[in-house]
């Protein structure tokens, strides 16, 4: 069975794609646990779960010396904008410095690598107000996050044209769905709503705090969207040195998602008003014409996903 390494493969994305491939593939996870969780995993003969830190170099060298990967999917992150603006060393040190390092290392150990995909964001775009942003739009990233996804990506897709390395870069918009972790402040705005929504129908006092006027909208786009998205851009020979928006080219104000979800829950969470974060990016949408040239489509609008997702939860509890 062929080799794939998932960095912070026990997060949200990282853990959907290990499951995915777990029957197919020989599962390599690397992850501190600052964020993700083991019991995303699932039990599977063919997964290997490491704890550790993608900035430990040494034990990044053992792992690509040691091992032949067919591909490798790099995730781990501070994964929060909010959180690298709290945190810019910290974060720097492992949304770019620990790319480097990996590249590096692909470059000489790793011959036979099929394709390094990167996750970058579309927060590289920033707050220049022309929609919907095509890979080409003009790049304005605001915080330390945007800052060093835009240079880590720009590294990512150099080492294809400089050194051969087959890499590509995936510009992911807000993703939702299960196993999201809520518990942080900074967690994702969907799984934040929905673990509230959970607590209210038990019975607690919950409510969910709104930064700003809650017209920002965003393009939210379902994780088995981007299990799709991922699974072409990591396969296609188009998509070498190449750089993709994945989003579905749909976007809502939270104001809209709020409703949706009190809808859903046919309950009304409480809202608190807090100013906007800082560096937060007032409107983002995707266009998703290069992702679609793969044979992309997106089989979810938000309010199916929505749906989706609380009925695996329901399945859940
Ligand atoms: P997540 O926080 O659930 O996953 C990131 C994982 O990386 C976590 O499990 C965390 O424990 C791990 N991690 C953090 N620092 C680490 C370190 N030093 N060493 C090893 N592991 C470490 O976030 P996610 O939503 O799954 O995001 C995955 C990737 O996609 C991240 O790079 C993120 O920046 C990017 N991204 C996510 C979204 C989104 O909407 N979820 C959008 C754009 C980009
Ligand atoms: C998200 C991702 C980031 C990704 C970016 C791409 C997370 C945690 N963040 O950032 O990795 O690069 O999309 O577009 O997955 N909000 C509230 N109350 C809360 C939480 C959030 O009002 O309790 C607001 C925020 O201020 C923001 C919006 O909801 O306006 C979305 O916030 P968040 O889910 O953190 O997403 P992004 O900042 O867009």
């Amino acid at each position: 069975m062929e080799k794939i390494l998932i960095t912070g493969g026990a997060g949200f994305i990282g853990s959907t794609l290990a499951n995915d491939f777990a029957t197919e593939y020989e599962v390599f996870v690397i992850d501190d646990l600052s964020m993700g969780n083991v019991a995303n995993l699932q039990q599977a003969d063919g997964l290997t779960f490491i704890e550790g830190s993608v900035t430990d170099q040494a034990l990044m060298t053992q792992i690509l010396q040691t091992h032949t990967f067919a591909y490798i999917f790099h995730f781990a992150a501070v994964a929060s904008v909010a959180d690298s603006v709290a945190r810019p060393v910290v974060t720097h040190t492992v949304n770019f410095e620990s790319v480097l390092h990996l590249l590096e290392n692909i470059r000489l150990y790793q011959k036979n690598l099929k394709r390094l995909v990167f996750a970058s964001s579309a927060a590289v775009y920033g707050d220049e107000p022309t929609l919907p942003k095509a890979e080409e739009s003009v790049i304005r990233p605001l915080t330390p996050y945007a800052i060093d996804k835009f240079a880590a990506e720009k590294y990512v897709i150099d080492y294809y044209h400089l050194y051969g390395v087959p890499t590509s870069a995936v510009r992911f918009f807000n993703v939702y769905g299960p196993n999201q972790n809520p518990s942080s402040p900074y967690s994702g705005v969907i799984s934040i709503l929905m673990a509230r929504h959970e607590l209210l129908k038990k019975g607690a006092a919950a409510s969910f705090t709104l930064f700003g006027d809650g017209e920002q909208s965003r393009d939210f786009i379902y994780i088995e969207d981007v299990m799709q998205a991922l699974k072409l851009v990591a396969t296609a020979e188009a998509s070498l040195g190449e750089t993709y928006n994945v989003g579905t080219g749909e976007c809502v104000t939270l104001n809209d998602l709020i409703h949706y979800l009190d809808d859903i829950f046919g309950q009304t969470l409480p809202i608190v008003h807090e100013s906007a974060r800082a560096g937060d990016i007032r409107a983002s949408l995707a266009d998703i014409q290069k992702l679609r040239s793969l044979g992309f489509q997106a089989q979810y609008t938000v309010k199916n996903g929505l749906k989706t997702y609380v009925s695996t939860q329901k399945k859940d509890n």
